[in-house]
């Protein structure tokens, strides 16, 4: 059997499995959003997120949320913290600790900033198991995007406080856009030098701000130069890896992740916004389409287990282009969070340009 066969094999069977999961979800990740606040301003934040925008819920209502989750599905998904900044919500630890207690996994995603010497250990003994740290190019490049002086120093120490406590699965993801791409043969000696777990890349997406920055999007040229990236750097020690999202065409999905593309929104992945909307994904734009109910209002378990439809029907249902597609199959219209709502169709679609 050929690569492609094996393959178009693999693919079919995913399919057939995500047609399945659609029927039975399960819930695997739990995203909290839990502030809006940043100690940086990053152009591309797909959140739109910096200065003192507002917290998330009060610590009652997660601690509440929680005990509804262990209840009702166990403690088998991940409850993944994000921002925002989530070191900035203010009961952070009393949160963290309380989610260890009742014993669920957590991680969560960071500019790694805040994570001091004392931070790091405190992470450690509230149980956290793995974190994605942002670092989006050289120091002179990084401190530019994320709009803040010495961002790239304290992310880096940040970093290097996590791997001194020797217990964290650490992942590196780096937004790559048309210009910090000439960063990447440097940002991979930088990275391969350091005891870290993984270095994911993702390109930058048309959300939030980065929507008002077309100049800095990705080209064709940009997106087949990652995947070329990848896929020779793969090879050495660093595990380097291209983020969940977007099908990549039988040329390049399994060759620069170790999976097939699966966006595992709404049947794998629920997220709590800061005003306790209930979405799929935190990244997914916000509308009366996505979101599902509020956890204020509404029970979670009842809504992941009676709404949630726009999840559980393919996109490329949505839209006559993905519906003739002969690639649809395996696509179904591409990322969740990269749809155009309004207009009913994907704002990213690699096909006829990577493959
Ligand atoms: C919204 S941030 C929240 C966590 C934390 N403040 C941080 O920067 O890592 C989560 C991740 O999304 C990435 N991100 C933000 N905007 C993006 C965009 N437009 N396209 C792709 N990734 C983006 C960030 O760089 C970061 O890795
Ligand atoms: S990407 Fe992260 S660090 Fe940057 S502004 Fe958004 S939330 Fe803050
Ligand atoms: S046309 Fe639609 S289904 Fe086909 S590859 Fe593009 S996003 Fe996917």
């Amino acid at each position: 059997m050929t690569r492609e066969e094996i393959k178009i094999r693999n693919l079919d069977t995913l399919a057939d499995y995500q047609k399945k999961l659609r029927k039975e979800p399960i819930l695997k990740q739990l995203f909290l959003e839990l502030t809006l606040k940043c100690n940086e301003h990053c152009f591309h934040c797909g959140s739109s997120c910096g200065g003192n925008l507002p917290d998330g819920l009060p610590v009652e209502k997660y601690k509440s949320l929680l005990d509804e989750v262990k209840e009702n599905f166990g403690t088998k998904a991940l409850i993944a913290v994000t921002g925002g900044e989530p070191l900035l919500y203010p009961d952070f630890f009393e949160l963290m600790e309380y989610t260890q207690e009742l014993g669920f996994k957590w991680g969560m995603t960071s500019n790694g900033t805040l994570i001091t010497k004392e931070v790091a250990h405190h992470l450690k003994e509230a149980g956290m198991k793995s974190i994605s740290l942002s670092i989006d190019g050289l120091p002179e490049t990084h401190d530019r995007y994320r709009g803040l002086k010495d961002a790239y120093k304290l992310g880096m120490e940040g970093i290097q406080n996590l791997i001194d406590e020797d217990c964290f699965n650490i992942m590196v993801t780096t937004v790559v856009n048309h210009e910090n791409i000439d960063e990447l043969d440097a940002l991979f000696d930088v990275f391969d030098g350091m005891d870290i777990n993984e270095w994911r890349l993702t390109g930058i997406e048309p959300i939030g701000r980065a929507e008002k920055v077309p100049d800095m999007l990705l080209s064709a040229d940009d997106n087949r130069r990652i995947m070329e990236f990848i896929k020779e750097k793969r090879e050495k020690r660093i595990p380097v890896t291209y983020s969940c999202t977007h099908f990549l065409g039988l040329e390049y999905e399994a060759e620069v992740r170790d999976w097939y593309f699966l966006c595992n929104a709404g049947i794998y992945v629920a997220g709590i916004l800061v005003n306790g909307d209930v979405t799929a994904c935190i990244d997914i734009p916000r509308n009366e389409k996505t979101i599902q109910g509020n956890i204020n209002s509404e029970s979670f378990t009842k809504l992941w287990k009676e709404r949630f439809e726009i999840y559980r029907t393919p996109l490329s249902e949505r839209n006559e282009k993905c519906a003739a597609c002969p690639e649809a199959k395996w696509c179904r219209g591409d990322a969740y969070h990269s749809w155009d709502y309004e207009n009913e169709k994907p704002k990213v679609c690699f096909k006829g340009v990577l493959f």
